[in-house]
């Protein structure tokens, strides 16, 4: 079977997601799961837009090995210089450099004249490739972008030494069948392409992401660029999970392999979705609480007959774990990190001691610790190291007679700083008790509450967007109690905040 080289950009494009944004020490867990999936290529980052994007392409280009490290450029030469010198400590370092290439964009946007971009994108190519030995090269809205120009600056790029050519559909614009002809078109096109790979980066604005990437592949491209639960800039970009199990399921006429480990990929998709606090919709494919769940009589009685009859891929080929071991007080710090470890969860030395003491309390609540809930113990963990501010009390009176009222005590460089307020209900009580203390304006956008695994004990998530300053930040929380869960979830979405102005 011919193979497909997966380029995982849930680090860079993914975190264009609205409300997306990861802290480093959440970049840097997520890089190292990704490299346990088995992704070929990590693009980590655009290093020239802030210096948090240069630190996670630094970091991550240390201490991930296995897949290749990418960074982000515009074909200009101080983006260039910034994605080498971020990614220098990487095995396998690569420039990703991109210009754009359609009409509109050239006319509108670059205000620059179609021979111009030809030389910009040539010098910048040349460029990178005299800093790193690979160099990628995408013409972005290559799908709106007249097809002799654009085959005319790939032979020029080529020329000057990238060995990957990423046809973007920039604008989720294509359909399956005229795309997949358009990469036929390139690749017959451009006299000196038997020198590079063609790869696609496919948005999902009209929702054939996948569809799209698939036609590409069935015509030629060897390169797919995906992200893990599909994130991406406005409705994201094709999910990595469900072009991999596409293959896999349809083998017989998708004839490629990737090396994806398969099993990873649930785990994969939840850590993702604790990290950013985005839940995963329960209809999603492979990933989603329903994607195997089956509801009518007609469709049980035939799984339970055989299960071919309704499923045409098993839970546990993508991870999901039928028997969802289940931990409790005794497990043991052992036991403990024995299952963190099969969940793909990779927790430092310094962190095991308190996150088993979390671990704990929650089992002394809850009896049942289900994977779930270790998911949600360790991203929480993740997103208060570090973190401005710290919830340390609270406490709420609430009554259908009586007005809802919160006290809080939140730490902040050391110091306890209370306030009390009274609002609408006691979630509303206690977020407002916050504000009085940040002092920031904040507009509540969304509030979702979630229960992670079932039983009345449960734990709840809580996930909150707050606009900030005109944009959004999501924060996540989870407990046993709900207005705990809501108040964790408020200050990580305001540590989001202070993260964000600290690095920009
Ligand atoms: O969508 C796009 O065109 C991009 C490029 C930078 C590859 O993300
Ligand atoms: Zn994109």
């Amino acid at each position: 079977m011919e193979r497909i080289y997966t380029f995982d950009t849930t680090l860079r494009d993914g975190e264009q997601s609205p409300g997306a944004s990861m802290s480093m020490e959440q970049k840097h867990e997520l890089a190292l799961q990704l490299a346990h999936l088995g992704v070929d290529i990590i693009e980590a980052g655009f290093p020239v837009s802030s210096p948090h994007q240069f630190k996670a392409c630094s970091v991550i280009s240390e201490s991930v090995k296995g897949p290749t490290i990418a960074a982000l450029a515009r074909t200009v030469d101080k983006d260039i210089e910034a994605a080498a010198e971020s990614i220098k400590k990487a095995d396998k370092p690569r420039i990703h450099t991109f210009i754009a290439s359609s009409p509109i964009h050239m006319e509108y946007k670059l205000k620059k004249d179609p021979e111009t971009v030809i030389e910009m994108a040539r010098t910048g190519v040349a460029k990178a490739r005299n800093l790193v030995p690979e160099v990628e090269f995408s013409p972005e809205d290559a799908t709106r972008s007249e097809l002799p120009f654009l085959c005319k600056l790939v032979e020029s790029v080529i020329d000057a030494g990238a060995t990957i050519i990423n046809i973007p559909d920039t604008v989720g614009y294509a359909v399956p069948e005229e795309f997949g002809q358009f990469i036929k078109a390139i690749m017959e096109g451009v006299p000196n392409m038997d020198k590079a790979i063609i790869s696609v980066h496919c948005h999902n604005d009209l929702g054939l992401a996948v569809a799209n990437t698939l036609s590409a592949v069935k015509n030629g491209a060897r390169q797919v660029e995906i992200t893990i639960n599909g994130i991406g800039e406005r409705a994201g970009n094709a999910a990595l999970e469900e072009f991999v199990m596409a293959m896999f399921v349809r083998k017989d006429i998708l004839p490629f392999s990737t090396g994806i480990n398969t099993k990873q990929i649930y785990n994969t998709s939840r850590l993702l979705s604790n990290i950013i606090g985005f839940p995963i919709p329960r209809n999603k494919p492979i990933v989603g609480d329903n994607a195997f769940a089956h509801e009518s009589g007609i469709h049980q009685d035939g799984v339970l007959k055989f299960r071919e009859t309704y499923e045409i891929m098993t839970p546990e080929s993508v991870g999901r774990d039928a028997s969802n071991i289940v931990l409790g007080r005794h497990s043991g710090m052992h036991g403990f990190k024995k299952r963190l470890g099969e969940l793909g969860l990779h927790v430092e030395k310094e962190e095991i001691d308190s996150l088993y003491q979390r671990f704990l309390h929650l089992s002394d609540r809850k009896k049942e610790v289900y994977d779930e809930d270790l998911f949600a113990l360790v991203s929480d963990e993740l997103g208060r190291q570090y973190a401005t501010y710290s919830l340390q009390y609270f406490n709420i009176l609430s009554g259908n007679t009586s007005v809802p009222t919160g006290t809080v005590i939140i730490e902040k460089d050391n110091k306890m700083f209370e306030e009390a307020s009274t609002g609408d209900g006691p979630v509303d009580a206690v977020f407002r008790a916050i504000d009085r203390i940040t002092e920031i304006n904040t507009t509540l956008k969304d509030y979702i509450v979630h229960a992670v695994t079932p039983g009345k004990q449960a734990m709840g998530e809580v996930t909150v967007s707050l606009d900030i300053e005109d944009r959004i930040y999501t924060g996540h929380g989870s407990s046993t109690d709900i207005i705990e869960a809501s108040a964790l979830a408020y200050v990580n979405a305001l540590n989001r905040f202070e993260t964000f102005k600290n690095n920009n």
